[in-house]
Formats: C-alpha cells, structure tokens, sequence
C-alpha cells in the first residue's frame, strides 16, 4: 500500500516490477507517461516489440486498437490498458458490419486495412498497414487486384497518390484530430516561421499534406526533425510527440498548429490515460484485452501478412 510520501510514479515503478510488467508507450501520451514507459514508439513498432515480449503483463498506454492488437500478436501475456475508453474516431468510423456489406457486395477486391480499426474488422482483413507502411504495402498487392482501402480517407487519398494505383476505393473515415487540421493554419505558420520546413502525418489532409516537405509516421517524424540539418519545424501531428523532440532534439525549435475546433493538437482519446489510471491498471490488472482464440487467430494472419513485408 502507498504511503502518502511515495510519488505515483515510485508506485508504479514498484507494481511494474512485482507483476513482471513491461509498459509500452505511444507517442501522442503524457509526458509523464512517456517517462516511465519501457519502450516508445509508434503504431509499427509497438506492435513488433509487443508480440516480442515475455513477460507477465503488457500494459499498453496508447489507445484500445493497439493493446488489442498487441494481444492478438503475443496470446498468452496480458494486456492492460489505463483507460477502456481510449478509443480511436478511425475505429468508431468503421463499423465491421459495413466492411462485411461491401466484402459481400465487391468480393473481387482485396482489403487493406489501417492499423486504427477494431480487432473485427482486422480479421475480415487481406492485409493490414501503418502509418509508415501503407505504401510499401499497397505496392506488395499485385497491380491489377482492386483495393479497397480502410477507413482513413486522408491516408488513403495520399496512398493512392504515392502508389499512382488507380483501382483502389477508399473508405470514409478521418481522425479527428488530423483532419482537423486546416491548410490555411499552415500558411499562417509558414508566414509567421519562414525558416522552419512543415513535416506532416499523412492522416493529414491533402491540403495541408501539399504544403508538407516530408510525410511520415510519428516515430519517422521524430526521427526526420532529430536528424535533419535544419532547426526549425512546423509539426503537423499530436502534440506528444513533443516529448521527444525536445529530448532528443532540445536545441531545436518546433511549432504545433492547433486544431480548427480546438486550440491545441491533442488526442482526446490518448489523453484519456493518466498516471493514476496506468497506477491503479497495474494494481487491478484492469481494464484487460479479452478476445476469443478464433477471432485473435483471423485477425493475426493479416496483421503477420503485414509483419511479413520488406
Ligand atoms: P502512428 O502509426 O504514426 O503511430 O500513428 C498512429 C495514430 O493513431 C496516428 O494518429
Ligand atoms: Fe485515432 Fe486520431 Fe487519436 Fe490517432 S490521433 S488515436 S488516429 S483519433
């Protein structure tokens, strides 16, 4: 039992070890957060360091997709999430009766589906992508199979633009937080910022993407803003991701455009994790990740296809 003198993070640090927990960390969480996790990453390599792991209990601070499936790829650990309510606006736009409907109505087409979608719809799925793969895994489809690509529409559009694929339907979907973002914004912190290059999530929409000089997952942007020449960013995603550029990168400067509906750039779903709740999950071992064998094994075979790409 804490005494009123320990910090919640000693107290974490203390459960972490008593369950043989490991806590993986997704970019767009507190800072606090990110400070105690083991690992940090994004969609990609969260999954790939969870289905590694051999411990007693995975706690998962991102959002449900992900915990779910880190469970799908790695069975027999536990997977805990702070809060069950951290959702995704992607998943919620993707109902798996619809992708069920079109499949019956387009069975010809193969099914690419983002990361950010249930662990239902994962399984009516050919093939699975990420942030920072989705093209290369377009382009491992042959050229003349239809695609039907799901559900981020922002995405997919610049998918579609990359891969030059003309026989590709795409889904409706957006992520609140990036659609949201309005290219006029970006013109005002270009004209505000002119020595700093605008670096984008292509959850973004086209607008805002034109104006982009690079485009990538939010480890990738990291990685471009730590190790570019230049010192100077306009950062078109979640704002945690912060907590590493200015770890990694403290003497540069980066500039975060705020939400048209809103005026930060955060994730309200991220954002629902805390510190007291990943304390009080690690505690309870709750809320936890619970899926039938049958459904974890359908949904694995296109998230392993996945896995599998060069
Ligand atoms: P990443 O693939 O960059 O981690 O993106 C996941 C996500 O939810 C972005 O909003
Ligand atoms: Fe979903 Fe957007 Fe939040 Fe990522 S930032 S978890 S895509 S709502």
């Amino acid at each position: 039992m804490a005494t009123l003198s320990t910090s919640i993070a000693d107290e974490i640090l203390a459960l972490k070890q008593e369950r043989n927990a490991v806590i993986l960390a997704h970019h767009y969480q507190d800072s606090e957060i990110q400070e105690l996790a083991d690992v940090i990453g994004d969609s990609l390599e969260l999954a790939r360091k969870a289905k590694e792991l051999d411990c007693e209990i995975i706690a998962f601070c991102g959002v449900w997709f992900m915990a779910e499936t880190a469970k799908a790829l790695n069975p027999t650990r536990t997977v805990i999430v702070p809060d069950q309510d951290a959702g995704c606006s992607l998943v919620d736009s993707c109902p798996v009766e619809m992708v069920r409907a079109f499949k019956r109505k387009y069975p010809d087409h193969a099914v690419v589906s983002y990361i950010n979608t249930s662990i239902e719809v994962k399984a009516e799925s050919d093939i699975i992508c990420t942030s920072s793969n989705a093209v290369k895994i377009v382009n491992s489809i042959p050229a003349d199979k239809p695609i039907l690509f799901l559900p981020d529409i922002n995405l997919g559009n610049y998918v579609k633009k990359e891969t030059g694929r003309t026989n590709m339907r795409i889904w409706q979907g957006a992520c609140i937080v990036h659609t949201t973002f309005a290219a006029r914004k970006v013109t005002e912190a270009r004209i505000a910022h002119p020595e700093a290059m605008v670096v984008a999530h292509p959850e973004c929409p086209g607008d805002v993407l034109l104006q982009a000089e690079f485009i990538g997952s939010t480890s990738a942007l990291i990685k471009y803003c730590v190790e570019s020449e230049r010192n100077s960013f306009i950062v078109m995603t979640e704002s945690g991701v912060q907590h590493s550029l200015r770890k990694y990168a403290p003497h540069k400067q980066f500039y975060f455009v705020t939400n048209e509906n809103c005026n930060c750039s955060e994730c309200p779903y991220m954002k629902k994790n805390s510190l007291e709740k990943l304390r009080d999950c690690l505690q309870s071992v709750s809320p936890r990740v619970e899926l039938s064998p049958e459904l974890m094994e359908r949904a694995r075979l296109p998230i392993e296809r996945m896995l599998a790409v060069k």
